[in-house]
C-alpha cells in the first residue's frame, strides 16, 4: 500500500520525481506519526487548478496546490492526536483509510521553483508536504495555527534531507538526513559510487555536497569540498561538523578533503560517517589526519 497514489497520466511532473512525492507524503505521515493511509495526488495545470477551486471552493482563480481532506477535524486536532477520526474512511479497494485528495498545479511548481530559486524537485515535494499536512488536519487560517503548520512543514522537509542553505540548529538526526538526501545530488557516473556531505558551522549553519566527477577524472571533486565551495560562497567558512554519506559502508573522507577541512575548522571538528541503513559512526578531525599542517603554522 503506497502513502501517496500519484496520477499523472500525462506525465508532467519533471523526470524522477514521482518517487519524491510519495517520499515526501510517507515522510508527512511518519513526522505526524500515523501508519496505514493514503492520499491521492492528480498532478494538473494552471486552468485545472482555477476549475476546480471555483467548483469545489467558490474561488475564481488558480493556486498552487489544493486539498480535499475526506476526514472533518475537530478545531486544533490533527490526526496523530487523534487516529481514529479515520475510521470511517477505510477503503477497502486500497486496503487503507483514504485521507483524500491533492491537486498539484505543475505550472506553479515551476514558477515558484524559478522565484525561489531552487529545483522544481523541491518546490513539489514542498506542496506535497503542505498538502498532505491539510489532510492530517492542519491549518493556517490563523496566526497560531500557521507556525504550528510552518513548524512541521520544516521538520518533514528536514527528515527528507531538504532544506535552505544555510538553514540553523538541525540536529544529528536532520544533518544525517540532509547528508543522505544529498546523494541524490552526486554526478558520479564514472565510479557509481555517489557520496553526499552536510558541513555544518559554528553557528549551526547547514551546507550540502556531493561529488562530482570529471571525464579527466582527476577533476573530480569530492561531496566534502562540495559543501565547503558552498558554504563559501554564502560566506561561512569556520565548520564544527561534518556528516558523510555514502550509499553502502562507510567513506571516510580522502587525504585532500581532511586537508581542506582541517582549513576551515571551528574547532576539533567532528567527522560522522554513515549510509541509509547501518549506525553513523564519529572521529575527530585531529585523529583523522594527526600533525598536521594548518593555517596556524602559517601564522593564520
Ligand atoms: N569521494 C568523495 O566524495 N569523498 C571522499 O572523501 C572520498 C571519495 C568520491 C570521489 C569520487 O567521485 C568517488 O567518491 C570515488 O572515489
Amino acid at each position: 500500500m503506497k502513502a501517496l497514489i500519484v496520477d499523472d497520466e500525462r506525465g508532467l511532473l519533471p523526470e524522477g520525481c514521482l518517487s519524491l512525492l510519495e517520499n515526501a507524503a510517507q515522510a508527512a505521515l511518519a513526522c505526524e506519526g500515523v501508519t496505514g493511509v493514503s492520499a491521492g495526488l492528480r498532478v494538473v495545470t494552471d486552468e485545472e487548478i482555477q476549475t476546480l477551486n471555483r467548483t469545489m471552493r467558490g474561488v475564481d482563480s488558480a493556486t498552487d496546490v489544493l486539498s480535499f481532506p475526506s476526514v472533518n477535524y475537530p478545531k486544533g486536532v490533527t490526526l496523530g492526536r487523534k487516529p481514529a477520526l479515520v475510521k470511517k474512511c477505510y477503503d477497502p479497494e486500497i486496503g487503507a483509510y483514504y485521507l483524500g485528495d491533492v491537486a498539484l498545479n505543475i505550472g506553479r511548481v515551476l514558477e515558484q521553483a524559478t522565484q525561489y530559486g531552487h529545483g522544481a524537485d523541491r518546490e513539489a515535494a514542498y506542496l506535497t508536504v503542505h498538502a498532505m499536512l491539510h489532510l492530517c488536519g492542519y491549518d493556517h487560517m490563523n496566526e497560531e495555527d500557521k507556525a504550528v503548520m510552518r513548524a512541521m512543514e520544516k521538520k518533514v522537509m528536514r527528515a527528507l534531507g531538504l532544506f535552505k542553505n544555510g538553514e540553523r540548529f538541525m540536529d544529528t538526526k536532520d544533518c544525517i538526513a540532509a547528508a543522505i538526501g544529498a546523494l541524490d545530488l552526486s554526478y558520479s557516473p564514472y565510479s557509481n559510487f555517489r557520496v553526499g556531505a552536510c558541513l555544518v558551522s559554528e553557528d549551526g549553519q547547514c551546507f550540502v555536497g556531493a561529488n562530482f566527477e570529471n571525464a579527466s577524472y582527476g577533476a573530480t571533486i569530492c561531496a566534502e569540498r562540495c559543501a565547503v565551495s558552498n558554504a563559501i560562497v554564502h560566506g561561512v567558512k569556520r565548520f564544527t561538523k561534518v556528516f558523510i554519506a555514502c550509499d553502502r559502508g562507510y567513506a571516510w573522507p580522502c587525504g585532500i578533503c581532511r586537508q581542506v577541512l582541517n582549513e576551515f575548522k571551528a574547532c576539533d571538528m567532528e567527522v560522522w560517517v554513515g549510509n541509509k541503513t547501518d549506525e553513523w559512526k564519529m572521529m575527530k578531525l585531529s585523529s583523522l589526519l594527526p600533525q598536521s599542517f594548518g593555517p596556524e603554522e602559517l601564522g593564520k
